[in-house]
């Protein structure tokens, strides 16, 4: 549910399938991504629910730090510039439900 993930954070979820991914929202906007990071294809959090750095501005790789676009998954800085995170396609439905497209 939208009400789940405020503007600015991000929550883990699990899908049927067993895939980890986590949900973040930007100015409105919902966003979800594999919980892999492409770098060394771990999962990105430390702790729970900790996609996001510090100013909450990018989402973060806590193993060495790399920095990706919310809105595109692009990796700006760390050692896998250049390189993306899986988007899920989501849509956000009237009733407040996020649904896999
Ligand atoms: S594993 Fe994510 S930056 Fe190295």
């Amino acid at each position: 549910m939208t009400e789940d993930v405020p503007e600015r954070e991000a929550r883990a979820f699990e899908l049927a399938n067993g895939d980890n991914i986590f949900v973040t929202q930007r100015d409105g906007v919902f966003y979800a991504y594999k919980n892999v990071c492409p770098h060394l294809q771990v999962e990105l959090e430390f702790l729970e629910n900790q996609f996001l750095d510090q100013d909450q501005e990018y989402i973060e790789c806590s193993t060495h730090g790399a920095l990706f676009e919310v809105e595109t998954g692009a990796c700006i800085a760390g050692p896998c510039s250049g390189e993306f995170l899986q988007k899920i396609a989501i849509t956000v439905h009237s009733d407040g439900g996020i649904y896999l497209s």
